[in-house]
């Protein structure tokens, strides 16, 4: 799925890839700019060529089009080789009613484009491991990766939406997934296993859902393919504590759409901070979408404060799944890792180690720095 030939893929003509760049809402404009530079400037130091071009997803594409995303925007996306986006959402549009609010943008485009799954590795740089509020010792060798089931389950199932039932308000949503569904993310997750530590933690709530039953037996079928893969199943709310327990023991961890979103940012904030996780989502079709874990957090937006370091893994994640290019990817990740050795931090991450922060763009100055150097 992830290293397709040049020839089979969309978005490309001539061998120049076309990225389509959706900074969205809140701090997204920001991180989503420092992400594409450093992902310009390593894609063209491996001599990959590139062409940009911007859309509007969520608040943005609200404001300017009255929807949070438009079948024209989904058309370009189909078109492109990746899609890198920022963020979408703010206060500004939570008022609306629910089907127009821009998380319905960043939800549509997922299915459209058949992305159903979503990859959010979270490791511990070194210098960062002060960071979490776990202790050390438990935080230091953190490698894992959420595989999340991303286009179906409680996000999409039906009947959904509110109802009257004899004068009483009433609202429901539908956990729903088929063995097709499943098996094809289970897949995914022992593909990344075999790549990595071997083992597979599939995370469900067999002892009270059919649907999670279901779970447990597809992924079981789907292990028999893969007897180098040592799989375990974990109850949810059990892996929620084991989380912050043992977080080192997990490897490649696999799961629906609503317990890998839940799961994920707490993940993410057991290595230190929401601001350094990258993630991508792929599918079928060929084009690839890579965004930030973390939100458009619009309390500090347009105040040069956000971290732009999960945008700039994004970007890694971007050239490594949708370019076939594992070198440059590596090399931003180095580039980052330096940054961070050298004792540079954006305000998320410096309070912890009483070092003074950097802002947004410098912080994508300085990993732009480290990259030309190397
Ligand atoms: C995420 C986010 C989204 C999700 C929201 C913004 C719809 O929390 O990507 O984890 O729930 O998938
Ligand atoms: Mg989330």
């Amino acid at each position: 799925m992830n290293r397709q030939t040049q020839a089979s893929q969309p978005g490309s003509a001539k061998g120049i890839a076309r990225i389509l760049i959706l900074p969205g809402d809140g701090i997204g404009p920001e991180v989503a700019e420092q992400g594409v530079r450093v992902l310009e400037a390593a894609a063209k130091g491996a001599g990959i060529e590139l062409e940009f071009e911007e859309g509007l997803l969520g608040g943005a594409s609200i404001d300017a089009k009255g929807s949070p995303i438009t079948d024209e925007l989904i058309d370009r996306a189909r078109a492109a080789r990746a899609v890198f986006l920022g963020a979408v959402g703010g206060p500004k549009w939570d008022a609306l009613p629910f089907a127009q609010r821009p998380e319905r943008g960043l939800l549509r485009i997922r299915k459209e484009l058949g992305l159903f799954a979503n990859l959010r590795p979270a490791t511990v740089f070194r210098a960062l491991i002060g960071a979490s509020t776990l202790r050390p010792e438990v935080v230091e060798g953190i490698d894992l990766l959420v595989v999340r089931e991303l286009t179906g389950g409680l996000y999409f199932g039906e009947p959904r939406g509110d109802a009257l039932v004899d004068g009483v308000r009433e609202s429901r949503n539908t956990m729903v997934y088929n063995e097709l569904e499943i098996a094809r993310i289970a897949r995914v997750a022992f593909d990344a296993a075999l790549l990595r530590g071997k083992e597979v933690t599939h995370v469900h709530k067999a002892n009270v859902l059919e649907v999670s039953q279901l779970w447990v037996t597809v992924v079981e079928e789907v292990a028999k393919d893969y007897p180098d893969v040592t799989l375990h199943h974990q109850l949810v709310d059990s892996m929620a504590m084991l989380l912050l327990r043992e977080p080192r023991n997990y490897d490649v961890i696999v799961t629906g759409n609503l317990f890998g979103d839940i799961l994920s940012d707490e993940a993410a904030m057991i290595t230190g901070s929401l601001g350094m996780l990258p993630s991508a989502s792929l599918g079928e079709g060929g084009v690839g979408l890579y965004e930030p874990v973390h939100g458009s957090a619009p309390d500090i937006a347009g105040e040069d404060a956000a971290n732009p370091l999960a945008a700039i893994l994004s970007a890694a994640m971007l050239l490594e799944h949708s370019l076939g290019a594992p070198e440059p990817a590596a090399k931003i990740r180095a580039a980052v890792e330096a940054v961070l050795n050298d004792g540079h931090r954006t305000v998320d991450l410096a309070g912890e180690f009483g070092l003074a922060a950097v802002g947004c763009a410098a912080m994508g100055d300085l990993v732009l720095q480290k990259l030309e150097q190397s």
